[in-house]
């Protein structure tokens, strides 16, 4: 059975289909990544997925379960994490307290007699806890820093400051590191080294890699094609809403209708050239096949 399963997935806005008939499937262990111009649905999707947004018509199926009808907070339970295109950090909570969050939903799923209550109402009933939860939340904190530790020295150096003074790389990292705390079963990163210089995105590429070794299942928003390459078992090209290709991420490269929907006739008929991101990701499609 798949861990992930997506069949015919469909959300307009008015007149526009930013995600069309979208299917896919994902095995455990892989990591699947998502590519297409801007505005071709990726985001969209995973908004779907996570139950931030409801499709019109289709289903998504995490590890059997259909998650139709379902909350983003019980989605997150099932065991999916995401992180946002736009990092989302609470800016006046501490690193530490930033990732702790992160175990809320699943601490809620183990605990369901706990009443229905704002993650920082359940942090501060967890520190009223006498002795009885003291090793609980011992290991929470160490949980906390070996995630934190994945990114070397970047953000446990910072655990006990507020987030808001954490630079924008940082901020990213630290959306990641939340997104762990869950102990996902499949994680969603939308553009995890949007607006990252050279070492940072390296920097990233091998924090991913430490994830996929440790078997964790992946869809991946991503435009820097080293990334992409380096990453993925597969592939897969939306645009327009609907997916245009699929399969190895060499044979998608190759593939002319990737290479058109970035640089393709809609653009050459234009006078205005090709956005930038797109000229980019064209030139890089060159300068690695
Ligand atoms: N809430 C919304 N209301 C109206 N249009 C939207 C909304 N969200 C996304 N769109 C449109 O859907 C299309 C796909 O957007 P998005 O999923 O963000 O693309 P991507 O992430 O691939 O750049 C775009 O044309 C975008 O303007
Ligand atoms: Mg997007």
């Amino acid at each position: 059975m798949p861990l992930l399963e997506i069949t015919g997935l469909t959300r307009r806005f008015g007149g526009l289909t930013a995600v069309d008939a979208v299917s896919l499937h994902l095995t455990a262990g892989e990591t699947l990544s998502i590519i297409g111009p801007n505005g071709a649905g990726k985001t969209t999707l995973f908004n779907l997925i996570s139950g931030i947004d409801i499709p019109d018509t289709g289903t998504v199926c995490l590890g059997g379960h259909s998650l139709g009808g379902l909350t983003p907070e019980r989605i997150a339970a099932l065991g999916l994490a995401r992180t946002f295109q736009h990092g989302r950090v609470f800016g006046n909570l501490s690193v530490r307290d930033n990732v702790l969050i992160g175990a809320h939903a699943r601490l809620r799923a183990a605990r369901p007699g706990l009443p229905l209550v704002g993650p920082l109402v359940e942090l501060a009933l967890a520190l009223v806890r006498p002795a009885a939860v003291a090793a609980e939340e011992q290991a929470l904190a160490d949980e906390v820093t070996a995630i934190l530790g994945r990114f070397g020295e970047r953000l446990l150096p910072r655990i006990d400051q507020p987030a808001h003074s954490l630079s924008y790389a940082n901020r990213r990292r630290l959306e990641i590191a939340r997104a762990l705390m869950l102990r996902p079963r499949l994680l969603l990163l939308d553009e995890p080294t949007a607006g990252m210089n050279p070492t940072e995105t390296a920097e990233m590429l091998e924090v991913i890699r430490g994830l996929k070794d440790d078997g964790l299942s992946m869809l991946l928003i991503e435009h820097k094609l080293e990334l992409v390459m380096a990453l993925s078992d597969r592939v897969m090209v939306l645009d327009g809403g609907a997916v245009i290709a699929e399969g190895m991420p060499a044979a998608v490269r190759a593939d002319p209708r990737v290479i058109e929907a970035y640089l393709g006739r809609r653009h050459s008929a234009e006078r205005e050239p090709p956005p930038l991101a797109a000229q980019q990701f064209a030139h890089q499609l060159e300068a690695t096949s």
